[in-house]
């Protein structure tokens, strides 16, 4: 290698290396708790699965993390996308949620799974149990909406 080459390969190395010290925080929360929405909504383990499989590393206080997280700047785009789908609809949270904010989480659900919109394509790509086929959509979306209603009707007693 020509030595200007040289540099710039090991300079890059250096700040490849050193980056790898910079950690997000990790989402790592205690184990779903009564607020969360698997728990309030009693799913069967067939949807709840499901829910978990796709929606949760993004949308609940707990995350799978895959290996290459600890690989930065690649942990640093996931925390970021783990924060910003969190802000939005955060599942792990449901039951301490107003009656109005419950259905809109539910409609906003509803809609982006029929519409492919969520999971992101991204996490499709490298989570293949994330791509929900139809029946998986059906199944998911009617339990959404079934908790929806529920959400809208006035407070018994
Ligand atoms: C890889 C992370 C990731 C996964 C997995 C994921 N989401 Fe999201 N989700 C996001 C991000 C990021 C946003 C905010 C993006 C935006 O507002 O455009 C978001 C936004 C949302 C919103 C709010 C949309 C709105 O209109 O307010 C809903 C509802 C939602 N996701 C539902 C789901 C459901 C249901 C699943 C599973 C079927 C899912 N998401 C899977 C990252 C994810």
């Amino acid at each position: 290698m020509k030595p200007i080459r040289k540099r710039i390969f090991v300079g890059s190395l250096a700040v490849f290396a050193a980056i790898q010290f910079i950690r997000p925080t990790e989402n790592l929360g205690p184990a779903p708790g009564g607020a969360d929405f698997i728990v309030k909504a009693a799913l069967p383990p067939d949807a709840a699965q499901l829910l978990a499989g796709a929606c949760y590393d993004c949308h609940s206080d707990h995350t799978r993390y895959p290996w290459y997280a600890e690989i930065e700047p690649v942990g640093w785009w996931l925390g970021h996308h783990i924060e910003h789908g969190k802000e939005r609809a955060n599942f792990s949270e449901f039951g301490i949620l107003s009656r109005k904010k419950q259905t809109d989480l539910l409609d906003n659900a509803v809609d982006a799974v029929n519409h492919d919109s969520m999971p992101p394509w991204t996490y499709r790509l490298t989570h293949p149990a994330a791509r929900l086929d139809d029946k998986e959509k059906t199944l998911l979306t009617a339990w959404f909406q079934r908790a929806a209603d529920a959400a809208a009707l006035p407070p018994k007693g």
